[in-house]
């Protein structure tokens, strides 16, 4: 059994299956990490060599400039020659009863040739944005691959998102064809997608309109605008060429939150971005011929596209994707998802695992979990009893525990520990990956010392799969990541610090952090520090103005146990003073039922930081729980009965 602070080290069998055996790969990489990206961008086939690896004066740069590649050639095509009938994609539907699909690497090959036909007699050119509005259904990696196999800049957007945002997306991105379905299920009931698509429609040049049949439910239909998948698919060659493309044109846009509200279209491009998935997916979790890889997120998000589309297939390997939720019908259906396909790396998030976590090891009896040979974890920080029990209790010990910190704009993982070398610690993210160079600095661009909270920045030359821009907003591209630092550091937004061994631990956003009394306190450090030492499922820490202090800590906390709300409260306040110091003490512990959460399962805090200044709420469609903010604005105006459990 791991304990907090240990150090863990992959087993000689992890070792084995490694693909790199040597910690000498750090130093090589950092004295010339545009060798070592040029070394991996080799494995991968192109059409034209590039002139150079890295060129350009930031905030403007450029990858394998001058190459012409096609991603598709490297997803598809070269795997015709080895492993035509091997399988790509293994689709489990939310229905445990309705039957699996399976895609092989010929299937794929062929189901995208007649998408990316059909596209292409629809209008569809090099440049064209395409908006993808699918559920997790084998039609939307087919849906992404047809598009890079045209040339045309997909713009995938949560299929749970409402038609509002996909309004504002599609007006942003300019797209003039969409991709979506009939339907899709969401615990046991029919989503109608096609009706929300259509309401997104109006305002965007969108004109033309695919539609797959997924659910089988009646949809509106728009004569002349709508187009059946299969119709339009059915008399397309099995065969596409694949459109050469330039390392730096736009391979797709992917919208994530601005500060201000409005989405940020990052812009990724084709080469770079195509080597960062291959080279992390295979490196980072060890991506093997025979092994099953299943990333929870939805292909809505950057996850879903490096993860569950671009990086198994560049590596020739076997992926999952699944229609579901991971705990519908039961909160073990994700065990025996694991379970029923011997799923070998399981890459999920926190939230996730907090949610497995609550429900306890009782429901994981039945399952046996024993083909799990390497564990991860994305999105927000791991606080440590987090990562102790999903280490112990999933990995049983024995399967390391990556996690992996990056962005929507940095295209792939970015800091993480080695599947093959280690070390794992817990909470820690781990080292950055080789040729890449991350830095912990000050204000002023210095570099903080070991164990001194700092910004993370990224310098040059960067990453390959960083963002090119922001699409059509050059200002916002400069000022979010540029201007902090004088267009010499890439500025993540976020905060950490390295320990002695440089190892990274990211405590969360630079604006989620606090100034108390002139300290500089850390939420996600608190947040972390009550979920160690309490029985709390979840909490949330966020900063409200005080005339004396400047800010002070407000804590919301979702009770597990049924321990008195006295009782908790005061352990609330006394963990944190011990933890973090008396500066620290909140100013008010409210027990709450439920947190707001995105539907991808971020903490809104910015929402409870509105309930405290009794600001409006405004749009709170894109919440996966929108009824928590009422609950929580009764409780804090005590209205509300506080929730005991
Ligand atoms: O704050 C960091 C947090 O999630 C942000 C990026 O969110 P998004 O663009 O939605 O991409 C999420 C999936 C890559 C980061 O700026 N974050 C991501 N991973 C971690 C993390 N915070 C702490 N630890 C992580 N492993």
């Amino acid at each position: 059994m791991k304990k907090s602070g240990d150090l863990f080290y992959p087993s000689t069998e992890v070792k084995k299956r490694a693909w790199l055996k040597s910690r000498a790969i750090y130093k090589q990489a950092e004295a010339n990490p545009q060798k070592m990206w040029a070394t991996l961008a080799l494995e991968l086939d192109w059409i034209k060599k590039w002139r150079k690896v890295y060129v350009g004066t930031p905030p403007h740069f450029s990858w394998f400039a001058g190459a012409k590649s096609n991603i598709t050639i490297n997803c598809l095509d070269r795997h015709l020659k080895l492993r035509k009938n091997k399988v790509a994609l293994i689709w489990e539907p939310e229905n445990p009863a309705e039957p699996k699909r399976i895609l092989t690497y010929y299937d794929l090959y062929r189901d995208v040739s007649r998408l990316a036909g059909a596209l292409k007699k629809m209008g569809v050119k090099k440049g064209d944005r395409v908006g993808i509005y699918l559920p997790m259904i084998p039609e939307v990696v087919v849906s992404m691959l047809a598009c890079a196999r045209i040339g045309a800049v997909h713009s995938v957007v949560f299929s749970a998102f409402s038609s509002n945002a996909l309004q504002v997306r599609l007006q942003d991105s300019q797209a003039k064809l969409l991709i979506t379905a009939d339907g899709y299920y969401r615990r046991g009931k029919v989503i109608e997608l096609k009706k929300g698509a259509d309401d997104g429609l109006d305002g965007t040049a969108v004109k033309k309109v695919i539609v797959v049949k997924r659910a089988g439910n009646q949809v509106p239909w728009n004569e002349g605008r709508d187009f059946w998948y299969h119709d339009v698919t059915k008399d397309e060659a099995d065969s596409i060429g694949a459109q050469p493309m330039d390392s730096e044109d736009p391979l797709f846009i992917l919208y994530t939150s601005g500060s201000t509200g409005k989405p940020k279209g990052c812009v990724h491009v084709c080469g770079g971005y195509m080597v960062q998935a291959y080279a992390t997916d295979k490196w980072i979790f060890d991506i093997n011929d025979e092994d099953i890889f299943w990333s929870t997120a939805d292909i809505g998000w950057v996850t879903g596209h490096t993860y569950s589309c671009y990086g198994p297939l560049l590596n020739g390997a076997t992926f999952l994707i699944f229609e579901g939720l991971p705990d519908w019908p039961n909160t073990d259906r994700w065990a025996q998802v694991i379970d029923k396909y011997g799923v070998t790396t399981f890459y999920t998030a926190p939230t996730v695992i907090r949610m497995f976590m609550k429900t306890g090891t009782d429901s994981l009896k039945p399952y046996r979990l024993n083909t799990l040979q390497v564990i991860a974890s994305v999105g927000e920080p791991i606080s440590e009893k987090a990562w102790l029990w999903y280490f112990n209790e999933i990995g049983k010990g024995k399967c390391p525990l990556l996690d992996t910190w990056w962005q929507t704009e940095t295209g792939g993982i970015i800091v993480t520990s080695l599947a093959g070398l280690g070390p794992f610690k817990p909470a820690f993210t781990g080292l950055p990956f080789p040729g890449v160079r991350v830095r912990i600095v000050d204000d002023d661009g210095k570099e903080c010392k070991a164990g001194k909270e700092g910004n993370l920045v990224l310098l040059p030359p960067f990453t390959p799969s960083l963002l090119r821009g922001i699409y059509n907003n050059e200002k916002k591209y400069l000022d979010t990541y540029w201007s902090a630092y004088n267009n010499k550091m890439y500025f993540s937004g976020d905060l950490g610090y390295k320990d002695k061994n440089g190892l990274i631990r990211v405590v969360g956003r630079a604006d989620d952090q606090i100034k108390v009394a002139g300290h500089r306190l850390t939420t996600g450090e608190m947040e972390s520090a009550l979920a160690k030492n309490l029985s709390v499922a979840e909490c949330a820490i966020v900063g409200v103005a005080d005339d004396i202090k400047g800010e002070v800590p407000v804590v919301f906390v979702v009770s597990k146990s049924d321990i008195p709300a006295d009782q908790l409260k005061a352990d609330v306040i006394r963990i944190i003073r011990e933890e973090i110091g008396p500066i620290a003490s909140p100013k008010e512990v409210f027990i709450v039922k439920d947190l707001p959460k995105t539907r991808s399962g971020k903490i809104m805090r910015r929402l409870l930081r509105k309930t405290l200044s009794k600001e409006e709420m405004g749009d709170l469609s894109t919440l996966a729980n929108p009824e928590s903010v009422q609950q929580i604005q009764d409780t804090v105006q005590g209205s509300g009965p506080e929730q005991k459990s």
